[in-house]
């Protein structure tokens, strides 16, 4: 059994091999820069432990971990510009150091890596991965069209968020999941099973970084905390306080516009009144079990479901 933590070396290798071309410096330094910051390299690391629990050699799917890394990254990248984000992973954003127009290139350039890293492979496996792979692409597509879009609305159901966050997050960490099945050779109810494990956990981890986005620690979640409270982001401490708003403080504290301290800090407090910290923690762990509720269905070998059952428990209590 290799460790996450082995796991993330080998990640980590890989990705510090890559091969950029000297110039333009100005479209190849934003992808170094972003990867090499690294990040919690959790989807890669999925992936990964998949193939390993499924008995498959795990240096067969180094090229296709990288790849789903490479994605992720992409789509960070272009995150920061859409949310006018300055600080990931504790350092300035490419949107913030390099400005809206090389964040976009770049992005672009890091998605099109994805794709030659994801396509190198064994050519019976190749439909299959890039069927998956694509689908999901255009899934966070329209998730993160949505997440926009909430913005302007004050009327989101907190399923239509839940959609929203499957679409934007969960669907790549079950993809990740499932193209280590894939590459392990698995069959069709074991891909689906760890599917259906990355689905609820992203569930849980998108509802953390919520949570993280308001109540974590600059110092260690690495971004802004209240972004989500600034951009009036639709999340679930926000559909719910909404919800729950009978003398509708929360409505006047939108409308009187304070400044974005303020506003963070009243937003924050309503929320304190309606115990959503506790209220949002106890619905990560349900996501959380629901996530290792999946892999029952399935066969694998001794010590794998308590794996991956700390995998989900640890991610969903962490602070970055
Ligand atoms: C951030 O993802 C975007 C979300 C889907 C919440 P991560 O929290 O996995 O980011 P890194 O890669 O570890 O920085
Ligand atoms: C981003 O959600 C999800 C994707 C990048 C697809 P967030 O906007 O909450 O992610 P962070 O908090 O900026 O990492
Ligand atoms: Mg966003
Ligand atoms: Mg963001
Ligand atoms: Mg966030």
């Amino acid at each position: 059994m290799t460790s996450p933590r082995e796991l993330t070396e080998l990640i980590n290798s890989f990705l510090a091999q890559i091969p950029y071309p000297a110039h333009p410096a100005e479209l190849y330094s934003p992808i170094r820069y972003t990867l090499e910051t690294g990040g919690k390299r959790l989807r890669p690391i999925l992936m990964l432990s998949v193939i390993d629990a499924l008995g498959g050699d795990v240096s067969q799917g180094l090229s296709q971990a990288a790849a789903i890394e490479i994605f992720h990254n992409f789509t960070l990248v272009h995150d920061d510009v859409m949310d006018n984000a300055q600080v990931r992973r504790g350092r300035p954003t490419v949107f913030h150091k390099w400005g809206r127009d090389t964040a976009i290139l770049s992005g672009d350039t890091m998605l099109t890596l994805a794709y030659e890293y994801m396509t190198s492979c064994p050519d019976n496996i190749l439909r299959p991965l890039l069927e998956l792979f694509n689908r999901t692409a255009i899934e966070v597509y329209e998730g993160q069209q949505l997440d926009m879009e909430f913005e302007n609305r004050d009327d989101v159901s907190v399923d239509e968020y839940i959609h929203m966050i499957r679409l934007k997050t969960s669907v790549l960490l079950a993809c990740a999941c499932e193209l280590g099945a894939i590459v392990a050779g698995a069959s069709e109810q074991t891909r689906k099973a760890f599917y259906s494990y990355g689905t609820s956990m992203g569930l849980a981890f998108q509802l953390r970084d919520d949570y993280l986005d308001t109540y974590g620690d600059p110092l260690i979640f690495g971004k802004q905390i209240g972004g989500d409270i600034i951009n009036d982001k639709k999340t679930w401490l926000y559909i719910t306080a909404l919800n729950e708003d009978v003398s509708g403080e929360l409505k006047r504290i939108i409308a009187s516009k304070p400044d974005a301290q303020n506003k963070i800090e009243a937003v924050r407090s309503f929320y304190d009144s309606l115990n959503l910290p506790e209220r949002i923690c106890s619905l990560i762990e349900q996501y959380t079990e629901q996530a290792v509720k999946s892999l029952n269905s399935i066969e694998i070998k001794p010590g794998w479901k308590e794996y991956f059952t700390s995998l989900a428990t640890d991610l969903n209590k962490r602070s970055l």
